[in-house]
């Protein structure tokens, strides 16, 4: 995809989420409804979604709200890609999935792959935003940056005052 479409489908996925989740606190009814719009708007996402750090076990990963194949329950901080974002804070972009030590491959058809920390007003780490396409080398820092956006915006702000992404 051309980095211009690239930017118009976040673009216009980003304005639709804002939208759509002014007013609600929910966190779950949060996640479900960013999961659902980004999986709609974006082709080349095979599976979208929410990996929360679980309140009785800070260092693991359980399951939330996705767009998919069945995914994994639980990952712990540090296993995988997802766990790599977890423990280290940052976004991960994998280009080859069967490249990268560790990966938890929950369907064995996803090349590559993007996560994401997500954070809450007080800059805690609530979750990470996995994204897996069935393409190798479907991500790049277009990508990243405007899921960070997006993902600020919904989660990082308060519920009752949402701001626009993009
Ligand atoms: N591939 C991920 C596991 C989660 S799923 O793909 C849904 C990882 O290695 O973190």
């Amino acid at each position: 995809m051309s980095p211009e479409e690239k930017d118009a489908r976040y673009a216009e996925a980003a304005q639709n989420i804002a939208a759509v989740l002014a007013g609600e606190p929910d966190p779950i009814a949060r996640m479900a409804t960013v999961a659902c719009l980004l999986s709609q708007a974006l082709p080349y996402y095979f599976w979208t979604g929410f990996y929360r750090v679980d309140a009785e076990k800070p260092d693991e990963l359980v399951i939330g709200p996705y767009q998919g194949t069945l995914g994994c329950l639980r990952i712990p901080f540090g296993r995988g890609v997802c766990g790599a974002a977890a423990a280290s804070g940052e976004t991960q972009i994998v280009a080859d999935v069967h490249a990268f030590p560790g990966h938890i491959a929950c369907d064995s058809r996803s090349r590559s792959e993007i996560v994401v920390p997500v954070r809450d007003a007080r800059g805690r780490l609530i979750a990470v935003f996995d994204v897996d396409s069935l393409e190798v080398g479907s991500f790049d820092e277009r990508d990243a940056d405007w899921l960070q956006r997006i993902l600020e915006a919904s989660f990082s702000v308060p519920a009752s005052a949402p701001a626009e992404a993009g």
